[in-house]
């Protein structure tokens, strides 16, 4: 039977299907991220390997693996990690885990947006110090969101999610911008098409679903967050290179924007490229980050677990694959 690779632990309801349908599992013992020479040692002779998004699945990686291995089945959405002309160079597919994070990442995003608008961590490290001292006309003053834009930039499946939960929770209105208009979505969520400098320009909280691709990284310049009005507020859960993250401290150390919430980063783990950086933003109130971990919810990683496990079952079967990746 094909042997399949697993590169990290992962909820067993893959794990469990593909065992039913007697493939050879090796699960990475280790709770931590395998360095590539340790991949190739543990997964050589792999039919599949099921990777995460912080593998990075280059020539050097597939080749180590061996000339028998004919499946990638990633478990993310997001695919930057790995190298697709290599793949098709040797005839090996690859999928990922579409559809099944959007409802999660979308909450995780209003989250973030709700914390850092409403000054929630700020507010409650101010209480537990025991400084409240009397309720008071101008502690903690935050913006009413009824009365604010938000800025989606891409309106793919997370984007759109997140302008639903807006325009019909919290009666925000919505720009977006877009490779592509959707004028259905448009008139449904009464959401205004705009250019990426109009949205930076006028939206009060800017959200960021995008893809990593070479034409996104640093999508989000200098320039545009210069453009940021003062009071506005940047929210990212896509990934870390397409904000100029640097840029993006420098304006808020500096009081240009209000606030800032990530939970990915450009130099991922790290939360700054630099230690000077690190050292400074975590003196920022006005700044929430999280350990990418929007799309963290048992239910989405018991779903990916089970797309990996089915698209290794159809691909050994030599049926179609469910979530193919293009290349
Ligand atoms: C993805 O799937 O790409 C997310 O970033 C992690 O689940």
């Amino acid at each position: 039977m094909p042997k399949i690779f697993v590169t990290r632990q992962i909820p067993d309801t893959g794990i469990k299907m593909l065992k039913a349908k007697k493939f050879k599992i090796k699960i990475n013992p280790y709770d931590r991220v395998l360095s590539q020479a340790e991949i190739i040692k543990m997964g050589k002779g792999s039919d599949a390997l099921l990777p995460m998004l912080t593998d990075k699945i280059d020539a050097k990686l597939l080749d180590g693996l061996g000339k028998q291995l004919k499946l990638v089945s990633q478990l993310a959405v997001g695919y930057d990690n790995i190298d697709l002309p290599a793949c098709k160079d040797r005839n090996i597919k690859v999928t990922n885990t579409p559809g099944v994070l959007t409802e999660s990442v979308a909450e995780h995003t209003f989250a973030m947006i709700m914390s850092v608008t409403k000054r929630i961590l700020e507010a409650d490290k101010f209480t537990k110090a025991e400084k409240y001292k009397s309720w008071a006309p101008m502690l903690f003053l935050t913006p009413l969101l009824e009365e604010s834009t938000l800025g989606i930039i891409g309106l793919g499946r997370i984007g759109s999610l997140v302008t639903k939960k807006a325009v019909i929770g919290m009666d925000m209105k919505v720009v977006y911008t877009d490779i592509k208009r959707n004028k259905d979505f448009e008139k449904k969520y009464k959401a205004k098409y705009v250019s990426l400098s109009v949205l930076m320009k006028t939206a009060d909280v800017i959200s960021v679903h995008v893809p990593l691709l070479p034409s996104t990284k640093h999508l989000v310049s200098k320039k545009l967050i210069s453009s940021m009005k003062k009071t506005a507020y940047l929210i990212n859960t896509s990934r870390g290179p397409v904000i100029d993250e640097a840029a993006l401290y420098q304006a808020l150390i500096k009081n240009k924007i209000a606030g800032v919430a990530l939970d990915v980063f450009e130099c991922e783990p790290k939360i700054a490229c630099t230690a000077e950086m690190r050292k400074s933003i975590k003196k920022l109130d006005n700044l929430i980050i999280t350990p990418h971990m929007a799309s963290a919810t048992f239910n989405a990683r018991h779903k990916m677990s089970e797309i990996c496990a089915k698209n290794i079952i159809a691909h050994f079967a030599g049926k179609k694959l469910f979530t193919p990746v293009k290349y």
